[in-house]
């Protein structure tokens, strides 16, 4: 049901992180499953830490982090043969179990899908648990893979989900080992080409989308996406996008753009854009035009899946953010909100947006919120400051005047 495209985080971002934030505890999973002829048939190695937030009966949230070594168990896993998939399945304790299944066809294999549980129930990894129960996420993998490579990756692949955020590195995997040698021939990742290396002996603190609210957030990557009418592009977004819902359950989201889905419409008078991932259901921009020379954001539409499995959803067509003339594109670099509902408000990042009038895919001249324009500001406190000097003035004068007029009276 769910799908994430297999992206890993880029090297230098989380660099930055690990030296903030120090070196976490890895789980480091090795297994080589054999069939009944002491043949290999499933290899995997690689390193992996979860961090799962929960809530706790004194209304805070805790981040736990689950890589403890101990009391690891791989029961249930299998090599799988034509008829049934190959199998990982890993026990934390009673804490988490982990699963992840691959699919065999006639030429190739997937790496299906990752599924993961854990238990508020057990107590000693999640104390004060507020809710007990068990909490299943899964996501979607579908990679595909032929019988005689051998995957390779060591960047980070890092999938956040709801309270959930899984962190896997120095990846070395096949499944339906044939003749029972594991292969010389490495399928490296397109990752670990394109990117600059990364450190894999220590664990870097995850790029979490998912925080409690006590803690500083990290500000969303940029994403640019597009809507094209045929073949023309007709609506261009830039943007970093934060969202915050504050019902009982408070969060703060950062949408990933990689994982994020985009599509969208365009009309004369209107022009929609909407985002879609695993967590999102639909996040709708509407923009519309007034006084037939001016575009405006009028409408946002969401509805998303919150921690607790329950769909959050919000919708406010009386909306008026981001206005510029038509023809041109509207600019923000700083963080700007904007203000859906009581429960519901939206953090951009590097805004730039033109919903009409997109010529040759390229943003017209930008006209920039008042908020970036210091230059814009120093004349208005110094353009204040003298009105205010020659308010004075006049008032001075006219007293003066008033008292020397009175004088005269008086004579
Ligand atoms: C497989 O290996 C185990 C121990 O490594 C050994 O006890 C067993 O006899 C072997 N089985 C076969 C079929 O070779
Ligand atoms: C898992 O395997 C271990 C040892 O192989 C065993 O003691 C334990 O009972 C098994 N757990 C389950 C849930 O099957
Ligand atoms: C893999 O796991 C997913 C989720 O648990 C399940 O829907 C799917 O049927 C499984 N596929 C196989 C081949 O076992
Ligand atoms: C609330 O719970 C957390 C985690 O269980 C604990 O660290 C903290 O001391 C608790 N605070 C109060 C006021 O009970
Ligand atoms: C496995 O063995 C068969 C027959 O011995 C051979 O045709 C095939 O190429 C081998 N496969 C691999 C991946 O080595
Ligand atoms: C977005 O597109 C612009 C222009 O095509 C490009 O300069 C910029 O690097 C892109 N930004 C991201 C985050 O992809
Ligand atoms: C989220 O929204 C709440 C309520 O509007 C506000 O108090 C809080 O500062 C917001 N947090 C962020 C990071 O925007
Ligand atoms: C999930 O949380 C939301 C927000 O606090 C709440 O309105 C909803 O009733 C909860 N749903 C369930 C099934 O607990
Ligand atoms: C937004 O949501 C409202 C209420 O659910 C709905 O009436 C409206 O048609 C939606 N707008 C779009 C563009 O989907």
């Amino acid at each position: 049901m769910m799908r994430f495209r297999l992206s890993p985080v880029s090297g230098s971002g989380f660099f930055m992180l690990f030296l903030l934030l120090g070196a976490v505890q890895a789980y480091p999973l090795k297994l080589n499953l054999t069939d009944l002829k002491n043949a290999t048939c499933l290899y995997a190695k690689w390193d992996m830490d979860f961090q799962i937030t929960y809530e706790t009966t004194n209304d805070t949230y805790k981040t736990i982090t689950i890589s403890d070594p101990s009391s690891v168990t791989y029961n249930g896993s299998r090599c799988g043969d034509d008829h049934n998939g190959a199998k990982i399945m890993v026990q934390f304790g009673s804490a988490i179990s982990w699963t992840l299944n691959f699919t065999k066809e006639v030429s190739h294999y997937f790496i299906d899908t990752i599924s993961l549980s854990y238990n508020t129930n057990d107590s000693t990894t999640f104390p004060g648990a507020a809710a007990k129960g068990i909490v299943p996420v899964t996501h979607s993998v579908r990679f595909e893979l032929s019988f005689d490579v051998i995957f390779r990756c060591n960047s980070l692949f890092n999938f956040s989900q709801e309270s959930v955020v899984e962190n896997y590195w120095d990846i070395h995997l096949q499944a339906f080992v044939q003749n029972g040698t594991v292969s010389k021939k490495e399928y490296v990742c397109e990752e670990d080409t394109t990117e600059a290396p990364v450190i894999h002996t220590t664990m870097p603190s995850p790029t979490t989308t998912f925080i409690p609210t006590s803690k500083p957030t990290p500000t969303p990557t940029v994403g640019n996406y597009t809507v094209t009418n045929g073949n023309t592009t007709c609506l261009l977004a830039t943007m970093g996008l934060q969202l915050n819902i504050t019902e009982k359950v408070p969060f703060i989201f950062n949408i990933n753009p990689t994982t994020t889905n985009f599509t969208g419409s365009c009309h004369p008078e209107t022009a929609q854009l909407r985002l879609n991932n695993s967590q999102i259901k639909h996040l709708d921009f509407i923009f519309a035009v007034k006084n037939e020379n001016r575009f405006y954001l009028k409408e946002v539409n969401i509805s998303m899946y919150l921690t607790n499995g329950s769909v959050f959803s919000v919708a406010n067509d009386n909306l008026s953010f981001w206005d510029a003339p038509l023809g041109s594109s509207y600019l923000c670099n700083r963080e700007q909100v904007v203000s859906v509902s009581k429960t519901f408000q939206i953090n951009t990042f590097n805004l730039k947006v033109q919903p009409f009038n997109v010529t040759e895919g390229k943003y017209s001249t930008a006209q920039e919120c008042s908020l970036d324009d210091d230059t814009i500001l120093i004349p208005i406190i110094v353009g204040a400051g003298l009105s205010g000097l020659i308010i004075v003035i006049v008032i001075a004068y006219l007293i003066g005047r008033r008292k020397s007029y009175a004088g005269y009276q008086t004579l």
